[in-house]
């Protein structure tokens, strides 16, 4: 059957993604929290179709880590720690993003952002240049050489350099009035109000607060965490002396993460509420570049694995480091809104134990037996978003059709070991039999899959149901099925249908989720 996308090379990004946002709510993957009160801003709901995406996700993830791994294990930590958890960490003195408010507009930006959106419309002028000289020049047009000797190229690439050393200068020496002065003399405008009435920049911690205890106890501010990493590093020493660990091991996590985002935009993208599914790789020091490049490809195989293109994906090595960091690494995924960080790979050198160690007064080191000393490992760190997966593997994978019969269909082709349901369950009719033989199937593919049985409607809308929430395969069970104890089995991605006996679906559904190794 011909079949092609119709949208995606002539809509804009801007519309693609709304399409994606709307089709999540209309078929029960991501609603807005609390929407019948109008929502709270940044914080969504995974609906009964997103739920189990995201449960397919983490399974996915934690498969990976922690089953195939024999030097890995997993916990699973609270969000509350004690609150001097986060002074050793960093996060209460310089957790933070520098704020700025439009005073006729009255809406809030991130210092950081606007500057950076700056730099990239500079970039935009680079690129028109660059492409206007490719087609004047054809094949023979040198991209390099043309960077390094075009004076308009040249002039903009320096703009781009003087702006970001100032900057990021400034913000390092937290130089909040030359932030301001900086935004002024770019003549940076509000993209609301168009003015250039700017507050003062002020420092804004991203950790959300609240009270332990009774006010009488004298309750105690806590935080809610704003990653998962430090309830892996409190625990280090519980997990390696309990397990028996040697280096180098491993301990994973995923779980809930809190950040009071100034800017929250871009959906499921950046949230105040998230999850996160890290792993913290416990490594000798002086073997964590090994291991951080080690990391660095195991992840990008994993994303990989899943067969999403190669091209989607790209390494973003990390030039200015957090201060605790000796190597760091993004993974970006182009998302409908262009190249964004998916997942960070970290080299934390020993910064974090060595934190706790000091602020704990609790011996943090590791014995190692083959040299007979004791120290503070070091560890290399993979953190990924979960719902920033979700976003990924969710816009990859929508898709809109044009087919032969000139009907058009809306197709989400999810790898299928991520998608909701593996099988739908179809009798023809709701009659001669038919949906008991159904669900006899239903019964006994339940035990190792999500099926879903549907009677209601005719068939053609029950596939393009299941079509638009992902499922690979379509059961259809018809009079002949009584006969002879075949079905048909439709694929979601060809359509095609074929008769298969009963006693083969379960080989057939195992071999499609299998991921590409
Ligand atoms: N422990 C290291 C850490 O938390 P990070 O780069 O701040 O590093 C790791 O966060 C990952 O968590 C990011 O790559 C992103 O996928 C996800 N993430 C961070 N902030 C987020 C937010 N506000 N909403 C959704 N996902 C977020």
């Amino acid at each position: 059957m011909l079949q092609f996308p119709i949208f995606a090379p002539m809509i804009n990004q801007e519309d693609f993604f709304k399409k994606i946002t709307s089709h999540a709510k209309e078929y029960g993957f991501v609603f807005p929290s609390s929407e019948i009160y109008d929502g709270l801003s940044a914080v969504y709901d995974y609906g009964q179709n997103g739920a189990e995406l995201k449960n397919n996700i983490r399974q996915y993830w934690w498969k990976s880590m922690v089953q195939y791994h024999e030097n890995i294990v997993g916990i699973d930590a609270a969000i509350f720690m004690h609150p001097t958890t986060w002074k050793a960490s960093g996060h209460v003195d310089a957790f933070n993003d520098p704020l700025i408010d439009n005073k006729d507009s009255k809406k809030r930006y991130r210092a950081d952002v606007l500057v950076e959106d700056h730099m990239a419309k500079i970039e935009g002028k680079i690129n028109k240049e660059i492409e206007k000289a490719k087609k004047r020049f054809g094949d023979t047009f040198d991209e390099k050489q043309y960077r390094e000797t075009n004076p308009r190229v040249l002039d903009y690439q320096q703009q781009i350099n003087d702006i970001s050393k100032r900057f990021y200068q400034s913000l390092e020496n937290n130089d909040l009035d030359d932030v301001k002065k900086q935004i002024e003399e770019l003549g940076i405008v509000c993209p609301i109000s168009g003015s250039r009435n700017w507050t003062e920049v002020r420092q804004f911690n991203l950790m959300f607060s609240t009270k332990m205890g009774s006010t009488a106890d004298g309750a105690n501010e806590i935080y809610l965490r704003p990653e998962t990493a430090q309830g892996i590093f409190a625990n280090y020493l519980n997990v390696q002396k309990t397990g028996r660990m040697k280096l180098p091991f491993g301990i994973a996590q995923t779980g809930k993460a809190f950040r009071n985002e100034i800017v929250a935009r871009q959906f499921i993208f950046r949230m105040r509420e998230f999850e996160q599914m890290e792993m913290q790789f416990f490594v000798r020091p002086g073997e964590e570049m090994k291991w951080y490049e080690y990391w660095k490809q195991q992840r990008m195989q994993w994303h990989l694995s899943l067969g999403i293109p190669a091209e989607k994906y790209r390494f973003h090595d990390h030039e200015k480091l957090a201060h605790y960091a000796n190597a760091a690494a993004d993974i970006e995924f182009d998302f409908p809104f262009g190249f964004k960080e998916l997942e960070g790979i970290h080299s934390r050198t020993d910064f974090d134990l060595g934190a706790h160690q000091k602020f704990s007064g609790k011996k943090l080191q590791y014995f190692d037996p083959e040299t007979n000393e004791s120290y503070v490992p070091y560890v290399v760190e993979t953190s990924i978003g979960l719902d920033r997966m979700f976003l990924a593997v969710l816009s990859h994978a929508y898709t809109e059709e044009k087919l032969d019969d000139g009907s058009e269909r809306v197709v989400l082709k999810l790898p299928p070991v991520l998608a909701p349901y593996k099988a739908a369950i179809l009798p023809l009719m709701k009659k001669d039999g038919l949906p008991e033989k159904a669900r006899e199937i239903l019964a006994e593919l339940q035990e190792d899959f999500m099926c879903h049985y549907e009677e209601k409607d005719a068939i053609g809308k029950r596939y393009r149901r299941h079509d638009a929430i992902g499922t690979p395969y379509c059961i259809t069970i018809d009079h002949q099925s009584l006969e002879d104890n075949t079905v048909t089995i439709r694929e979601r991605d060809t359509m095609q249908q074929e008769r298969v006996a009963i006693t083969d679906l379960a080989t057939i559904i195992r071999k499609k989720i299998k991921p590409v190794k």
